[in-house]
């Protein structure tokens, strides 16, 4: 999965206008409902007394988004945060809600301002991040690698924008 400058360069700004617009609660909130609505098989992942993580999944987001620059850097920790989610019975095949959720969410708040490249390039990063994680699995799991359909994704219905 490469990551070009430009991809990186397009995450930063898309997420940059999710912080600057102040609509962080509104993709937490959009990112969980569509999640659970969407694909319920993850809901007992995530017990209600862990949904109040948000502030620490926004914490993640902001470290995963500033550290494409230094993805390498980060291998080692992204893989023992795999670790981590394989130890919670995390397979790699549930990895594409969450992906697929955070990119509707984030057509969700910014939708309007968010162009093909934008969506593709947050695909990317996710995956990247994603098979890095699970590269990092230990194998007790049933080896299965992310794959999906990129451009489908990207294409996703795209809804209001209550930002406008
Ligand atoms: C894009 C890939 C992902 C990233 C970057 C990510 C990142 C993180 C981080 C940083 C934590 C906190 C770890 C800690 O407390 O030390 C966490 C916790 C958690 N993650 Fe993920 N995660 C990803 C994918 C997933 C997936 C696919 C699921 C389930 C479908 C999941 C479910 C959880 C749950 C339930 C916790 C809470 C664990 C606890 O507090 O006991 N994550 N994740």
């Amino acid at each position: 999965m490469d990551l070009t400058p430009d991809n990186i360069e397009s995450v930063k700004s898309s997420w940059n206008l999710v912080i600057s617009h102040h609509l962080e609660e509104q993709f937490m909130s959009n990112f969980y409902g569509h999640l659970f609505s969407t694909y319920p098989e993850v809901k007992s992942y995530f017990p209600d007394n862990k949904i109040s993580l948000n502030s620490k999944l926004l914490e993640t987001l902001n470290l995963a988004i500033n550290g494409l620059d230094y993805i390498d850097a980060l291998e080692n920790d992204l893989k023992e945060l795999g670790k981590f989610h394989e130890n919670m019975n995390i397979t790699a095949d549930q990895y594409f809600p969450v992906i697929e959720s955070s990119l509707h969410a984030l057509n969700e708040v910014i939708n309007k301002e968010l162009t093909q490249f934008d969506k593709q390039s947050w695909i990317n990063a996710f995956q990247l991040i994603s098979n890095i994680m699970i590269s990092g699995y230990t194998g007790a799991l049933p080896e299965n690698s992310l794959s999906f359909d990129e451009p489908s994704l990207a294409n996703t219905e795209t809804g209001k924008n209550p930002a406008q």
